[in-house]
């Protein structure tokens, strides 16, 4: 177990490069078992849930080589095995991508329940709508999902509810599929996009990713001999925004697509923050010297403001000026960090789907636990604004989704010490 430890006060200043997308990486990976070839990946990030997917694809039969830390070959052709344990697909969230990717080419699969952070229930009722829709017999029970069937056919999927695991789990079992999908009421993340695009890369026909309806016309085989970039991490790109600006600091995000981050520079510009883009749209500068005015955020799907985001803009709303509002609009409780915030001075009060930020002017340093993913950066940020010193416990779930983020922080200014624990 590790713990950060970091001396707070310093405001950031300089230049971060956004990696690779996780949620899109953590898609793409499960889905080159559609491929009866070898392909390239690079752009990958280089964080734990990345080699949680390749021991998976190793497990299956899949040929690895690791080209450099953040290139890789994949060659699917001899998987031998349509099985992921439970043991391994309990440790992250997007292990169940491998039900979609060998249910699509092997016509079955048999995959331990998924993990992920815990935002109350995280049902999977739309996949398994989508998989029978197909044509599979899907089961649950025992903490594993076991799929099948004689051939996938093309169908009309409509979600109840937005949901991004859902859209790229049925995009991959239609990929393979026998004629047309048209799944409406799609996830338009970037993550989803670039899952469409990579697909299509390898020999896929699908259109319409990044609207609400995705056109996905089977094809009997995907060939591969391509390579793929994954496209920049939004998340990570606005995590570093929103700590720029907690840090009344000066920080340009290099290597991003600005457009993905829209609803985030729109809402610092509100809180009276600058946010400049350059003209090319893979640079944005955020800068803060006085402290941002009050705000309200409701968290919804791509391209509204994204729930991943939501405890970040939580600390910066908790040292703005004046009362704010976030109200999670995705999952069913999302709000559990507002307790390690109040441990470090800020006076945040949760009821139900809203917390209300009494904004105070300065954080004060003390021992805090990461409880999920995104958390833990915020609580990173939180100590880096902070006066005084910051241990933050639970790093391993920072690791889960960024890459070196300590060392990103420090080459920005931040005081950050990596300190093993018992
Ligand atoms: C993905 O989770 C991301 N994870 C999450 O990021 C992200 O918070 C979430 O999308 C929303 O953007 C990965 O991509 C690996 P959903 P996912 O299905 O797919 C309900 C991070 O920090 N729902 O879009 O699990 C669900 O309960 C992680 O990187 C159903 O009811 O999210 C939630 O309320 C955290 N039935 C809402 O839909 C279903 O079958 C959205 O969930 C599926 C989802």
């Amino acid at each position: 177990m590790e713990k950060l430890v970091i001396e707070g006060g310093t405001p950031l200043s300089g230049t971060v490069a956004v990696n690779g997308a996780k949620n899109a990486a953590v898609a793409i990976l499960p889905a080159t078992v559609l491929i009866n070839g070898k392909c390239r990946i690079d752009n990958l990030p280089n964080i734990s849930d990345i080699k949680l997917c390749c021991e998976i694809l190793k497990d299956l039969g899949a040929e690895i080589n690791f080209i450099s830390d953040e290139e890789i070959e994949i060659d699917c052709t001899n998987i031998n095995k349509t099985e992921v344990p439970f043991e391994i697909t309990r440790k992250f969230r997007a292990s169940y991508y491998f039900i979609g990717s060998l249910l699509s080419r092997f016509k079955q699969a048999k995959v331990g329940s998924p993990g992920g952070c815990n935002f109350g229930s995280r049902p999977i009722d739309q996949h398994i709508k989508g998989f029978e829709l197909l044509g599979a017999t899907v089961e649950s029970e025992g903490g594993v999902i076991t799929a099948d069937t004689e051939g996938l056919i093309g169908n009309r999927v409509y979600f109840d509810i937005v949901s991004v695991g859902a859209t790229i789990n049925v995009m991959l079992a239609a990929t393979l599929a026998e004629g047309t999908t048209v799944i409406e009421n799609a996830a338009k993340e970037p993550h989803v996009v670039d899952l469409a695009n990579f697909l299509n890369t390898m020999g896929a026909d699908i259109r319409g990713a990044g609207t609400d309806i995705i056109k996905i016309t089977g094809v009997p085989e995907l060939t591969g001999g391509s390579t793929y970039s994954i496209v920049p991490d939004q998340i990570e790109a606005g995590t570093y925004m929103i700590a720029a600006a907690a840090s009344r600091g000066n920080v340009t995000i290099t290597n991003c697509i600005t457009k993905h981050l829209d609803s985030i520079s729109a809402k610092l510009i509100e809180m009276g923050i600058s946010v400049v883009e350059n003209d090319d749209g893979d640079e944005i500068t955020v800068s803060c010297t006085e402290r941002p005015t009050k705000a309200s955020i409701k968290t919804m799907p791509y391209p509204g403001f994204p729930t991943d985001m939501q405890p970040q803009a939580g600390v910066l709303f908790s040292i703005s000026d004046g009362t704010s509002y976030i109200t999670e609009g995705v999952f069913d409780s999302r709000f559990q960090y507002t307790d390690e915030l109040n441990k470090l001075g800020a006076n945040i009060k949760v009821n139900g789907k809203t917390a209300v930020f009494e904004g105070v002017p300065s954080l004060t340093g003390c021992p805090v636990t990461a409880c999920d993913l995104r958390a833990g950066a915020a609580l990173i940020i939180a100590g880096i604004a902070a006066q005084g010193t910051t241990e933050v416990y639970g790093i391993e779930y920072v690791d889960r989704g960024y890459q070196h983020i300590e060392e990103k922080f420090n080459k920005l200014g931040a005081k950050i010490k990596r300190v093993i624990v018992d």
